[in-house]
């Protein structure tokens, strides 16, 4: 039995704000549980739903040397489908409303998370073969491993592997306040380790001392190579190039089933779409106040609401599209002025426009399933999810040809009968508006020819199924 731990921020079903959570809260599960055994180690963040902390069971603490304090370090343990995630607790650093604060108060935050994960170990009788962290605020994990845990025989010889979901986000904070609280030796803070641009980079640390490196689809490996989508980081990236791959992130296909599906008005699978996908459609007009129409094409949106997913592109032609015979419907928080702009033309287009400025899980499924088509302009995405979620349930995708979007959605190709969704490749509000038009007119104009891609879409294989085995083969390989 090979032991495989992950470490994250956050995971499906306890805590989450975007697509991270759905893959640590999927992933383990679907690795062969013959061969693997993959646990999760999360915060135990306060703010967690109540019917989440009932189910955790308190199992031991002990103290930590941190931030020149002894800490409290709580563990608590649950097993939910069958994977064991541990839940470290320490009100002082996981109090609050949010996972994320902003630094510096995130630094502290996952330094002593980073920290105390692998502090727990002997305590959980858990001796990892591969420790598997995710995105900056585990990227000290495989730099303390290497440190003072190697003086105990328990920690020597664990492997680890470096995801990144996104290299936008890096943990860095001013070299001085870094060092004061980490507590790991000068040694680390220099130009070929911690250090990045005069400040300390807890991502890269974790990218230099981590044995393999992957991100979430192919092509966003290659990209971060360059320096438009490598944010500085390229160059290492360069350097490490034989170490990283890209491994395509699936989805929880019982979790996102049309068929099976509670959260959604109408069940419906690839057989029946034709006639009862739509009335997920009309209940859905009818719920949010849009226009009821089953034949008007909804496009559909649910995000994070920033400048990563292409925001700036639809502000431009908004007033133009909306001239057309569709609907928007926009599930979604983030940056402010996109939270207002979406207010705006709910305000200006009402009927034709919803613009639903929270978050909620059941929401985003019945926009998954109402929607015709979903609207993802990615600058730049590491993998996304919500595309392969509309595949899924029907709702044809049209996307920025980047990263995860270009490897996962097939244009479609009128001549030769083929493709899952709509795509276009520069940066430019036009083409999109081109996009999107084009994507109406086969809507309207040629509706047997859309519900092919339909076809097509939904019978796609994005579950975990593949890419576990290629996650599998990656922890053999490392551990030999
Ligand atoms: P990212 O991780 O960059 O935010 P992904 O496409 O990988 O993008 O994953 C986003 C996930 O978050 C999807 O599961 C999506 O449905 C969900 N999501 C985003 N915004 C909301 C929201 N306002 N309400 C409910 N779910 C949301
Ligand atoms: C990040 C990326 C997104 C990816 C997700 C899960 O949030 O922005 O593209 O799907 O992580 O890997």
């Amino acid at each position: 039995m090979k032991n495989i731990l992950f470490v994250a921020s956050e995971s499906v079903p306890f805590i989450k704000t975007g697509g991270l959570a759905d893959v640590v809260g999927s992933l383990p599960k679907t690795l062969d549980k013959r061969y693997f055994d993959c646990r999760v180690i999360l915060p135990y963040y306060s703010f967690m739903d109540q019917k989440w902390k009932d189910i955790l069971e308190y199992k031991t603490n002990f103290y930590m040397d941190f931030n020149w304090n002894s800490c409290y370090v709580g563990i608590f343990e649950c097993v939910y489908e069958g994977v064991h995630f541990y839940f470290i607790d320490n009100q002082d650093y996981f109090s609050g409303d949010r996972p994320y604060a902003g630094m510096p108060y995130d630094l502290g935050r996952f330094a002593f998370f980073s920290k105390a994960a692998l502090s727990i170990l002997p305590s959980i009788d858990f001796r990892p073969d591969v420790i598997h962290c995710h995105d900056w605020q585990t990227g000290l994990v495989p730099v303390y491993l290497s440190n003072s845990f190697q003086e105990n025989e328990f920690y020597r010889g664990i492997k680890t592997v470096m995801t990144i979901h996104n290299l936008k986000f890096q943990g860095i904070w001013d070299m001085d306040s870094v060092k004061n609280i980490v507590g790991l030796p000068d040694y680390y803070f220099t130009p070929d380790k911690l250090e990045y641009k005069k400040d300390a980079n807890l991502l890269k640390g974790g990218l230099v001392y981590a044995n393999a490196i992957t991100t979430v689809s192919n092509t966003y490996a290659e990209e971060i190579k360059m320096p438009y989508y490598g944010e500085g980081l390229d160059g290492l990236m360069r350097a490490r190039e034989h170490d990283l791959r890209g491994i395509v992130n699936g989805i929880d296909y019982d979790l996102f089933n049309p068929a099976t599906d509670s959260l959604i008005y109408r069940n419906y699978d690839s057989g029946n779409f034709r006639k009862e996908k739509v009335k997920n459609k009309t209940a859905l007009q009818a719920d949010l106040g849009l226009e009821v129409d089953p034949k008007t094409m909804l496009i559909g949106i649910v995000s994070r609401l920033t400048d990563q997913k292409g925001f700036d592109l639809i502000a431009y032609v908004m007033d133009e599209l909306c001239q057309d015979g569709v609907q928007f419907v926009v599930l979604g928080t983030g940056e402010e002025r996109y939270e207002n702009m979406f207010r705006h033309f709910a305000w200006k287009y009402s009927g034709k426009v919803s613009a639903q400025i929270y978050y909620n899980e059941a929401l985003s499924h019945k926009v998954y399933a109402a929607s015709d088509a979903f609207l993802m302009p990615s600058q730049f995405e590491p993998c996304g999810l919500s595309q392969l979620m509309s595949l899924r349930y029907g709702t044809l995708p049209i996307v920025r040809e980047t990263g995860g979007l270009k490897d996962t959605v097939e244009a479609y190709n009128e001549y030769e009968g083929t493709g899952t969704g709509f795509s276009f490749v520069n940066y430019n509000a036009h083409e999109m508006m081109a996009t999107v038009r084009y994507a109406e007119k086969i809507y309207y104009d040629r509706k047997r020819e859309w519900n092919k891609i339909i076809d097509r879409a939904m019978n796609k294989d994005f579950s975990w199924h593949n890419s576990a085995l290629q996650y599998q083969e990656l922890y053999d390989w490392l551990i030999g």
